[in-house]
């Protein structure tokens, strides 16, 4: 991918790209749209094959949050940034990794509140404190500096929200989102699918897990799962495949095949092309779109942070997400579009009637 391909197909408001010499990171800031509210979406740090696929999947990401946020109702709009380390975070140091977030922090502020940032894959809490001494424009601080933590958990019970109302859509189980003697296929035992396991293993389901960290695997398979290799993922037999590691796992070739009842996941971005919705659709898969399933943490960062909600508050909001799930299903069903179209459909009122 290079920039001057990704970004005239893009439809965003502003994108950053810096380098910094002293570490040798690159820096990209996407903000997709401020219709409904300053934009807001995480920081995703981790190394890139290229400084324009790191383009591409920030503009991505950030127009998902757009759509995320519409969709849930919060009063924000989509950004997201990409920091493109120069070697995997474990080979930094801490100083350089220090230095990393206080160049990105100083982007952030220049931009004003234009973008408020938060935790993604590759950083954390603990990283939302350091970004915090050079500029407020940040979510998801941790506890111990007075932040409500990662939304992470959030996402999670947002997550397998989702999981259920799909079951229900699927005819599966009692009818009633009850999972119990499911088989349900989380990919990536990070801080969502972790948690999203938990929650299916507690409700009953036959728990199938895959991740790259084996010491993930082992950790939930001494818990009772049964461990897919991660090749192996898109090719084994479950009801429920909860996608909750990197994005794109599904194209339209993975679609065909596909061999579950449902998709249902943290990750951002899951499908790889516009194509594998629509063969889900024809194969009666389905398609909980991620944007849909994963607000929890959004839910969670805006609430406690901009619109001063309570915890109890966050987790009812969250749990709607379930509900969400079947209106778009059922909308799906009536125009005879896919779940993804029905999503961005109801995005695109939620913009519309703001603008
Ligand atoms: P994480 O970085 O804590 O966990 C990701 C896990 O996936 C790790 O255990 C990693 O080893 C594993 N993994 C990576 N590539 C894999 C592969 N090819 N096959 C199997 N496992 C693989 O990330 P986190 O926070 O759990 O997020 C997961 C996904 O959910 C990401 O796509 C993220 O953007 C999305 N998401 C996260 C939210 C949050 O609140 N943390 C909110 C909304 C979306
Ligand atoms: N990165 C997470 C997401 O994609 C959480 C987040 C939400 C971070 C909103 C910042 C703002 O939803």
């Amino acid at each position: 991918m290079d920039i001057e391909t990704v970004l005239p197909s893009w439809d965003g408001e502003l994108c950053s790209v810096l380098f910094d010499r002293e570490t040798g990171a690159w820096f990209v800031i996407a903000v997709h749209s401020t219709r409904l509210g300053p934009a807001s979406g995480g920081t995703r740090a981790m190394v890139y094959p290229s400084v324009g696929d790191a383009v591409a999947d920030a503009t991505r990401l950030a127009a998902a949050m757009t759509i995320k946020m519409a969709v849930a109702g919060l009063p924000m709009g989509g950004g997201k940034s990409v920091i493109v380390l120069p070697a995997p975070r474990a080979a930094l140091g801490d100083d350089r990794w220090r230095r990393i977030l206080r160049v990105h922090a100083e982007n952030v502020q220049k931009l004003g509140g234009t973008y408020t940032t938060g935790p993604d894959i590759g950083t954390s809490s603990a990283d939302m404190d350091v970004l915090r001494e050079t500029t407020p424009f940040v979510f998801g601080r941790s506890a111990a500096t007075g932040g409500p933590g990662s939304g992470a958990p959030a996402t999670a019970l947002g997550v397998f929200a989702a999981v259920r109302a799909a079951v229900a859509e699927a005819g599966l189980g009692d009818g009633n989102g009850g999972v119990a003697g499911l088989r349900i296929l989380v990919q990536g035992l990070g801080a969502v699918g972790a948690r999203v396991a938990e929650l299916a293993a507690e409700a009953g389901a036959e728990l199938l897990v895959a991740d790259v960290d084996p010491e993930r695997s082992a950790a939930a398979a001494a818990q009772g799962a049964r461990v897919v290799s991660p090749t192996e993922v898109t090719r084994t037999r479950c009801d429920v495949l909860a996608p909750c590691a990197t994005g794109g796992l599904i194209d339209v070739r993975v679609a065909r095949t596909l061999p579950c009842a449902a998709v249902a996941g943290a990750a951002n971005n899951q499908l790889a092309d516009a194509e594998a919705a629509l063969v889900l659709a024809r194969r009666g898969i389905v398609y909980a779109p991620d944007f849909v399933a994963n607000a929890g943490g959004a839910i969670h960062l805006v609430g406690r942070e901009v619109l001063g909600w309570t915890e109890d508050q966050v987790v009812r909001r969250t749990l709607q997400i379930g509900q969400t799930l079947h209106r778009v299903c059922a909308d799906a069903r009536t125009y005879g579009i896919t779940t993804e179209q029905a999503a961005h459909a109801l995005a695109a009122r939620r913009l519309t009637d703001a603008a």
